[in-house]
């Protein structure tokens, strides 16, 4: 696959209510076979050498989602993360460098606190970014970055007239990851829904029908397999 292969997946990690619900079981269900699934494809990326894939975990809109809901994803998150503590030596040998974006400072404490130190225990791993965008909005972070340059503007740090993309990108959360070039979306959802606007202004798009906890690494290696085949022109 080589040059063909992506340098940055998103992944939209969507059908987990669907999933239970076909099933008879409660939604929070569907999204612990989802974090499974996440786990399985996040492995996966590393044995490939993808350098950077993003999963969409929470984002800001699903705050409005029952707070039982809510509760299951974040202990979802918190068992994952006590977990990759223990997996220390696995993240190593397989070159797993974890990474968050969203505005991480609105959850449970303890959560950020697991998410520093899981930061900070992978820094030095180089194979691939496993990215989680946890509270994550894509015109949030739009407006993030804008605010910031405005802010500079106003001190005389910066010329508004002078500001570039790149000045912008540098202000995103993910300033040293390459564009998105592959999202992925299961579940036969045909949106973006808010997840990384600015970074997937020329990725090419993936759908399947499959609710993603009946998704696998069959799955992925046809999104990869069918992205080698498309022609990206920039718009040129
Ligand atoms: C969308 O499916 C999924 C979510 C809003 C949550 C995704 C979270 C996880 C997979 C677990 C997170 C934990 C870790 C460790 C990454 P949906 O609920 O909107 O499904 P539906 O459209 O079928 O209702």
């Amino acid at each position: 696959m080589g040059d063909s292969l992506p340098r940055h997946v998103g992944i939209i990690m969507d059908g987990n209510g669907r999933w239970a619900k076909q099933r008879g079981l409660p939604r929070t269900e569907g999204h612990k076979q989802g974090a499974e699934v996440f786990e399985r494809i996040c492995d996966h990326c590393a044995e490939l050498g993808i350098p950077c894939v993003t999963f969409y975990a929470f984002s800001t809109e699903n705050w409005a989602r029952p707070p039982g809901e809510v509760a299951a994803i974040m202990d979802l998150l918190r068992h994952w993360l006590r977990k990759a503590e223990e997996r220390e030596g696995e993240n190593r040998r397989r070159g797993i460098r974890l990474r968050f974006i969203g505005e991480l400072s609105a959850l449970p404490e303890d959560i950020q606190s697991l998410a520093a130190d899981a930061e900070d225990h992978t820094r030095a791993h180089t194979r691939t970014i496993c990215n989680l965008a946890v509270n994550y909005g894509g015109r949030l972070e739009i407006l993030r970055a804008a605010q910031t340059l405005a802010a500079q503007c106003q001190t005389g740090a910066r010329n508004a007239i002078d500001l570039t993309e790149e000045d912008i990108a540098a202000q995103l959360y993910t300033p040293e990851y390459p564009d998105v070039d592959l999202l992925i979306r299961p579940s036969g959802e045909k949106r973006l829904s808010n997840f990384l606007l600015w970074q997937a202004a020329y990725a090419e798009f993936w759908y399947a029908d499959t609710l993603w906890p009946d998704f696998t690494t069959a799955h992925f290696e046809q999104a990869l397999a069918d992205f080698a085949k498309r022609s990206r022109r920039y718009g040129g």
